[in-house]
């Protein structure tokens, strides 16, 4: 079941769809509303029969069986709707084939017309229509002073690519919200320990923190070991809350030294958030609570306060038994504030799947209180995305030799240094000026770990290994990178004006690789729909290095271009491919690379 439906007038699939709908209205006028079954073609051992098959003959057939149809099979059905079709112009041929599959060619003319109007109008054009104004991706979300681990990175990738798919799709309002864990009883013995360090909280700099990871840690062993520090820092946690200047203050700090060291990862992976913490909602939590009580869901429960949701059988503790606050009751405020304030219609929150559980009974909760609607397909509504581990060659979660944990701009600065050593050996890259080397080394090596990211299914566990991910080949960034400046060379080879072309010339499409190049092209916005419905990621990649493996392997190992009879159809065939390759490199935050 998709999350979604999206209007998508681009999508070839809808459109032969639609002219399917009226041929079975007249194969079998008695029968209610039939829906088409639509659907491209697989090839078998490398071959395709068609590009699109219609599957409805069998299932009718099954349906009007001893209804007095006249029909003497599925093959006849099958006929019957290839004669009711109308008229069509993307339609070039049909036939039957087996047990009633309508095979269905498209018209050259048709699709190369098609692919015209995408040079003239842009790719803009193809995007589709969310039903919704106001979307919210609650993504990255890291916790200050903790560490900000592998799993961040993936919900940053993850949350970001969704980000742009939505604003691909143009929602009016989208929301890429950083919900950072800033608040909470870790503050506590974080500031004891710094006023022991620094009595004066104006002293306290990034150099000062240092390593904030190392600072948590030191601060933890005190708290489990200091019976009198245990008491202090509990009592900080009550001061900070009541507001007391000196403690919000040296909170501050450490928010700040956190949040510079999260800002480094954003600017190396050029994603855009907006910060808004677990610290905003504190205030608002006793006001939510109290509505939810009033309707009758909050219980005392062993000196805690909880609400029982549908079919678990623990409930959400929304005030602890000492009174205080935790990730719920913080996620019970925040989402209210969501619907009510922020008018949000459609919030997707990106975590691993480890919270599964954790935002199924929040969002339960908020059914059981009419504040979400019954139907989990009516908005507003909610949606967790979950994700698999990161793990290390060893199979077991990423570490990396020297620390516990990896810090997170070591890791992606790994990547790109690794990028430029590559490109370093290469001949080409000799005369370039230093700041194209970064640039490249930047865009190839963050690429990489993206790529490599979001090419999985986001629910399984994924093996992180740079020198799969930086490799030139098989199915990575790198691969992809290569390909795209490969092309980009053909371009300024041929010495074309391309806007000269693209408004005088005209796409052919007559080799069988040309065919396959621009069919695919123009199955884009199908292949949209279907990953951003499903906020799958990888459905994109996967169509991305298809395109690239058609574009390498047939169309430009069999079809000359430069000095070619078709020069120009094909320089437009390879603009185009351009286009759609660029469109999916933004999609996934990966920034393309001209040369190589
Ligand atoms: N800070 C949380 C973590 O590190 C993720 C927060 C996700 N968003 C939310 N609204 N709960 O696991």
């Amino acid at each position: 079941m998709a999350y979604i439906e999206l209007d998508c007038p681009a999508s070839v699939k809808k459109q032969l769809a639609k002219v399917f709908e009226v041929s079975l209205k007249a194969t079998v006028p008695d029968e209610p509303k039939v829906v088409p079954l639509v659907s491209p073609c697989v090839a078998k051992a490398g071959v395709k029969i068609s590009d699109y098959q219609c599957n409805n003959a069998m299932g009718l057939f099954a349906k009007i069986k001893g209804k007095q149809t006249g029909f003497k099979g599925p093959p006849a059905v099958g006929k019957a709707i290839v004669d009711n079709l109308p008229e069509s112009e993307m339609i070039e041929s049909c036939s039957v084939a087996g047990p009633g599959f309508v095979n269905i060619v498209l018209s050259k003319k048709w699709m190369a017309q098609r692919l015209e109007r995408l040079l003239i109008d842009g790719i803009d054009k193809w995007a589709p229509r969310l039903p919704v104004k106001v979307v919210m991706v609650d993504f990255s979300s890291p916790n200050i002073a903790k560490e900000m681990h592998v799993g961040h990175l993936r919900s940053t990738i993850i949350g970001d690519t969704i980000a742009r798919m939505l604003e691909f799709s143009c929602v009016e309002s989208l929301i890429r919200r950083n919900h950072l864990g800033d608040w909470g009883t870790q503050f506590g013995m974080l500031i004891a320990h710094l006023f022991d360090l620094y009595p004066n909280p104006d002293d306290v700099n990034e150099t000062a923190i240092g390593d904030l990871q190392a600072f948590y840690k030191a601060s933890k062993v005190r708290f489990d070991n200091e019976p009198e520090f245990k008491l202090r820092a509990q009592q900080s946690v009550v001061r900070l809350q009541s507001g007391e200047e000196k403690y919000r203050k040296a909170w501050e700090r450490i928010c700040d030294v956190s949040k510079a060291e999260f800002e480094k990862v954003y600017k190396r992976l050029r994603v855009r958030l907006e910060a808004m913490g677990e610290s905003c909602f504190n205030d608002l939590i006793p006001e939510v609570l109290e509505k939810l009580d009033k309707l009758g869901l909050v219980e005392e429960n062993d000196g805690a306060r909880v609400i029982f949701v549908e079919g678990v059988n623990i409930p959400i503790i929304a005030v602890k038994r000492d009174g205080g606050y935790n990730y719920s009751s913080t996620d019970l405020a925040s989402l209210w504030y969501r619907l009510n304030v922020e008018k949000v219609e459609w919030n997707i929150y990106i975590t691993d799947v480890g919270q599964w559980q954790h935002f199924d009974m929040l969002f339960k909760a908020y059914r059981r209180a009419g504040w979400l609607p019954k139907d989990e397909n009516e908005f507003p509504k909610c949606t967790h995305i979950g994700f698999g581990l990161v793990l290390g060659e060893d199979g077991k979660r990423f570490r990396t030799r020297s620390s516990e944990t990896v810090r997170l701009v070591d890791l992606l600065d790994e990547a790109k240094n690794r990028s430029k050593a590559a490109l370093l050996e290469r001949d080409a890259v000799k005369d370039w000026p230093e700041e194209e080397i970064e640039k490249t080394a930047e865009a190839i090596g963050y690429g990489a770990v993206k790529y490599a990211d979001l090419k999985n299914n986001r629910l399984t566990n994924y093996t992180f290994n740079f020198d799969q991910m930086l490799n030139d080949k098989g199915n990575t960034a790198v691969y992809l990178q290569y390909a795209h400046a490969r092309i980009c060379s053909i371009m300024r080879k041929s010495g074309k004006d391309i806007e000269e072309i693209k408004r005088n010339g005209n796409i052919v499409l007559e080799h069988e690789d040309e065919r396959a190049l621009g069919l695919h092209l123009i199955q884009f916005p199908e292949v949209f729909e279907e990953s951003l419905s499903n906020l799958l990621p990888n459905v994109l990649c996967e169509y991305l290095y298809n395109l690239t493996e058609i574009f390498t392997k047939k169309f430009y190992t069999n079809c000359q271009v430069v000095g070619s009879p078709e020069e120009t159809s094909r320089l437009l065939l390879c603009e185009a491919t351009l286009t759609v390759m660029r469109k999916c490199f933004d999609l996934l935050g990966i920034v393309p690379v001209h040369r190589i």
